[in-house]
């Protein structure tokens, strides 16, 4: 049984993590025979959880664009070590609210640091690891502002912080990993209701999951 990595991408406000949450819950109820690991980045460990607090909070100290994606890659080699390579050993599914992708869209896109430099770390950490499929919730930035600031109790991250022009990089960001990566990212509308959303993830999810499960069936057989 081969484990697989589900990612889930987008810029702040996207709603991601809300269909994350319903995809962990509709693949458990629906009986897909297969343990599942729902996690996120930064912050999928304890060591992350530090770290993401120094990543997210604001803070009179400025935290300089290349320690910011040190800290990214830091917590990421933590995260695959600890956390997702051991589930996908197993053979478990693994769902991860942001990964690689994230990386290269805000640290690359959207504070304009060198691509090579953010190769080099996303290497670092991950060591060749990539996810088997990508959903990339894409709304207009705009819109996710919106969302923002209508979340009931939700402060302002660090992140959020940086402006709608530095959401608009990283959403163009998004948009050319997509293109450049066709089979694995597959981008999902998500300006619409969460619920009109969650039928599409659902149609995209469903052949894969059965491929995936059919693979698994020949390779025991
Ligand atoms: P979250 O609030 O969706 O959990 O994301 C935390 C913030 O961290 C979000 O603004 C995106 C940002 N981020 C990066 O800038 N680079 C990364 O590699 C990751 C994983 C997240």
């Amino acid at each position: 049984m081969q484990g697989r990595l589900i990612t889930f991408e987008g810029i702040d406000g996207a709603g991601k993590t809300t269909q994350l949450q319903w995809v962990r819950s509709w693949l458990a109820d629906a009986g897909w025979a297969r343990s599942l690991v729902a996690t996120r980045e930064p912050g999928g460990t304890g060591i992350g959880r530090h770290l993401r607090s120094v990543l997210l909070q604001v803070n009179d100290e400025v935290l300089d664009d290349r320690a910011e994606l040190l800290l990214y890659a830091a917590d990421r080699a933590q995260h695959i070590a600890q956390v997702i390579e051991p589930a996908l050993a197993e053979g478990q599914w693994v769902l991860c609210d942001r990964f690689t992708d994230s990386t290269f869209a805000y640290q690359g896109f959207g504070r304009g640091l060198e691509m090579g430099l953010v190769e080099q770390s996303v290497r670092m950490a991950t060591q060749g690891l990539q996810p088997d499929l990508t959903l990339w919730f894409d709304v207009d930035p705009e819109m996710a502002a919106k969302r923002r600031q209508d979340r009931a109790g939700g402060g302002t991250d660090r992140l959020e912080a940086a402006g709608l022009a530095f959401q608009k990089r990283t959403r163009q960001g998004f948009q050319e990993l997509a293109t450049q990566f066709p089979g694995r990212i597959v981008q999902v509308d998500g300006n619409q209701e969460l619920e009109a959303v969650f039928v599409i993830v659902k149609e995209i999810l469903e052949p894969r999951l059965k491929q995936w499960l059919s693979e698994d069936l020949m390779e025991v057989s």
